[in-house]
């Protein structure tokens, strides 16, 4: 198995119901942490950490990832006119530095099906899977800490994170031994279990890495938790063919495809930003002093 992954695929054809009524005529990928949209946060860990060939599943309703990510001709020449080159670097940006897919999920049928749109554009090498409503921030993109350990020990990779009893409901949870330390061999997945079901309390967070064998899982993977087709019920069925691993990443994690998560995910960042943070943080604190925080 050729072991360099140069392949990365992002979902997003998601609805973004849990961000209405925002959602209602922009994608969801595309509503800005401090000042560019969430999706580029993702992209920009994907190319840090090697891939070169990009695919977004998209779907209805999603041109505007599509256009964020080519050149903007007029506006770039407006900009020149204005003098205000340094801008232009900034929208050119990331889109620039991999080559970008797509190809449209005819209708929303779960993540498993969605991955499975990739099949064409993955052939016979492993690749990996980033969900843009996870955002993670580390020293170490997510991804490359994930291919480096994939490298001396190839396999299918979930990344992990521990959360509380009560939200098992809302993710993939394994059960997994920990054979060193922050990875796990896993021995089970199910997808949003009932906490009392819940083999444990480490869940699957939106980024994978996944063997071409996932298509064949797939495609005998009926449909599962809410009637869609789940990619934790395929990557299960691969448990007794292929060493799957779990691996609970250093970084900080934000599901920005809630609103809670959204607002601290912009926080985060903008306290992170040289250019925002004093004044920023000077209006936080003059927020605890008034008590309200
Ligand atoms: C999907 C997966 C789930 C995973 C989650 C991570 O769920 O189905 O296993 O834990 O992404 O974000 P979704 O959030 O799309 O419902």
């Amino acid at each position: 198995m050729e072991r360099k992954i140069s392949k990365a695929v992002l979902p997003v054809a998601g609805l973004g119901v849990r961000l209405l009524p925002a959602t209602k005529t922009q994608p969801k990928e595309m509503l800005p942490i401090v000042d560019r949209p969430a999706v580029q946060y993702v992209v920009e860990e994907a190319v840090a950490s090697g891939i070169e060939n990009l695919l977004f599943v998209t779907g209805r309703g999603k041109r505007a990832i599509e256009d964020y990510f080519d050149f903007a001709v007029e506006l770039e020449q407006e900009l020149r006119n204005r003098g205000k080159e340094h801008l232009l670097e900034e929208i050119r940006g990331v889109g620039n530095s991999a080559h970008i897919f797509y190809v449209r999920q005819k209708s929303p049928r779960g993540l498993g099906d969605a991955v499975w749109q990739a099949k064409a554009f993955v052939g016979e090498e492993p690749f990996a899977v980033l969900l843009p409503d996870d955002i993670i921030v580390s020293d170490t993109p997510c991804l490359a800490q994930m291919l480096r350990l994939f490298t001396d020990r190839p396999g299918i990779y979930v990344a992990l994170i521990e959360v509380p009893r009560e939200e098992v409901t809302q993710w993939g949870i394994v059960k997994g031994r920990e054979i060193a330390p922050r990875l796990y061999v896993i021995e089970d997945l199910v997808e949003k279990p009932e906490p009392e079901e819940a083999p444990s309390t480490l869940a699957v967070v939106g980024r994978y890495i996944l063997s071409p064998s996932i298509f064949d899982a797939l495609a005998q993977t009926p449909p599962g938790k809410g009637g869609e087709i789940q990619l934790t019920d395929a990557i299960r069925r691969l448990l007794e063919k292929e060493p799957v691993y779990g691996y609970r990443f250093a970084g900080e994690y934000f599901g920005v495809g809630s609103k809670i998560g959204y607002l601290k995910a912009n926080v985060a960042f903008a306290l992170r930003r040289e250019d925002l943070a004093p004044e920023f943080r000077a209006f936080l604190r003059g927020l605890v002093e008034r008590g309200l925080v």
